[in-house]
């Protein structure tokens, strides 16, 4: 018999499952179908005497209570989850007071292939056909970053220099930890407090904090890109309502994911020539190192170990490496990760390289959605961060320069961008702030590249003074 209280619950939620699969299969009334409801209804009962409700969230195929992952029930519930996510519904919540009456009737709209409601349509549906302790809501918006929006554009500027310092002081502590990574025996609690001064930030300031990943120049790229990986997953992750223990362990691994890196040469990552077929297996090597190497060292959990081992591997199944002989996509927890890494490795500057722009890199990823990426949640990385990040400096279609200070979610193509230069690259004496979802003959024609061509415009801009 399960005891505490989650074993409970992924019970009720396996057996809810079953539930469903038996009306599909039989029919509500059937015997065996009616054995195993009343059971489920039991257990709901009794876990209703102690709690006025019981609330499971699901986002894509993993299931969650109170912000608990149940990383268990994952593979075995694929069925049951698709019916909420066909649906585009990530809550369920039955209510103290439910009947089984109700349960019933819930299979049974549930596993009716005629009702193709979602969303919202979905949970009215289910009150006007009496079902009033069982509820059901669309994907949760709760802390996502795109609620708040930025304004004022001096207070802009000063938050942008402002936080490109503290970056600077976020990557100075993480080369410390690199280069401590061998010297010591334990070093699970340092890197936990790195990626609890990450969770801890607000939303805001994540948001400036992922977009500036691009704007600092650093020897060692290492450095940049695991702090810039643990961002941008940090940010995908709390849009999608992750909090506590499971933030922090995701955003763990994005700082981690690619310290199997450490056993190989610099010589090698940094090379500009061409590299031998061996020494990119060479360089394939550092996932399955970093997972062994986190494993070893122990204080890292499974998720973080985990997140190394899969980062490179493909949404798709069996692309990718290393390669596995599970045909199941990489968790969806790895799935943040490498959506976060090729962006980041996309708009980085490296020897070997030459510039690619952030709308370029919005093309490229977008032209290997459901290949490389989980097509659900790329779609959702752009809408947080945007085409044109915060911070990008910007050509409009009239040729005027600019740089992009707010975004205007889900219009990803639309943000707001304070001008500062005219047609002829002369600074204008008052900068102000077009709104492109509301202008209709204004766009962004192009973006300048932070370290090439926008270096010096960034450089100039966030120099200004408040006017
Ligand atoms: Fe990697
Ligand atoms: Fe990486």
């Amino acid at each position: 018999m399960p005891e505490s209280k989650h074993e409970n619950i992924q019970y009720i939620v396996k057996q809810l499952a079953s539930c469903l699969q038996l009306v599909k299969m039989y029919s509500c009334s059937h015997p065996r179908a009616q054995e195993e409801i009343s059971s489920l209804y039991d257990k709901m009962r009794v876990a209703l005497g102690t709690q006025s409700e019981i609330e499971i969230g699901f986002i894509k195929d993993e299931v969650f209570y109170q912000n608990q992952i149940f990383f268990d029930l994952s593979l075995r519930l694929k069925d049951f989850l698709k019916e909420f996510e066909n649906r585009t519904l990530s809550v369920l919540r039955i209510k103290r007071g439910l009947t089984k009456e109700e349960l019933e009737r819930f299979l049974i709209i549930l596993s009716d292939k005629n009702i193709s409601l979602k969303g919202d349509d979905f949970s009215q549906y289910l009150k006007k056909k009496g079902i009033i302790h069982i509820e059901t809501d669309k994907i949760r918006s709760k802390n996502a970053p795109q609620e708040e929006k930025l304004v004022s554009s001096p207070a802009f500027r000063e938050q942008l220099v402002f936080y490109l310092n503290q970056y600077q002081k976020s990557l100075a502590t993480l080369e410390g930890a690199f280069g401590d990574f061998f010297s010591k025996q334990s070093q699970g609690e340092e890197w936990r407090a790195m990626a609890e001064s990450i969770v801890t930030q607000d939303n805001m300031q994540l948001n400036f904090l992922s977009a500036i990943g691009s704007l600092k120049k650093h020897d060692d790229y290492t450095f940049v890109h695991c702090l810039n990986v643990a961002l941008l997953t940090n940010l995908q992750a709390r849009g999608l309502g992750l909090e506590g223990e499971n933030l922090l362990q995701v955003t763990l691994g994005g700082l981690l994911h690619d310290i199997g890196k450490i056993y190989i040469s610099k010589y090698l990552l940094n090379r500009k020539s061409e590299i031998s077929a061996a020494e990119f297996e060479r360089i394939k090597s550092h996932a399955i190192e970093g997972a062994k190497l986190l494993i070893q060292r122990g204080g890292f959990g499974k998720i973080v170990p985990l997140i190394a081992f899969q980062h490179h591997r493909h949404f798709k199944i069996g692309g990718g490496y290393p390669r596995s002989r599970f045909l199941r996509p990489p968790n969806f927890l790895s799935r943040l990760v490498t959506i976060a890494d090729v962006y980041d490795a996309l708009r980085s500057r490296r020897p070997y390289k030459s510039e690619v722009l952030v709308e370029q890199i919005y093309q490229i990823m977008v032209n290997e959605k459901g290949r490389l990426f989980d097509p659900v949640l790329l779609d959702r990385f752009f809408t947080l961060i945007g085409v044109w990040p915060l911070g990008t400096i910007v050509k409009l279609n009239n040729n005027y320069i600019g740089m992009v200070v707010a975004q205007n979610p889900p219009l990803i193509k639309q943000p707001q961008v304070e001008i500062c230069y005219d047609a002829g690259y002369n600074r204008l004496a008052h900068s102000y702030i077009v709104d492109l979802s509301s202008s209709e003959d204004i766009y962004i024609k192009r973006s300048l590249h932070p370290q090439g061509e926008g270096e010096k415009f960034i450089r100039e801009v966030l120099k200004v003074k408040s006017e």
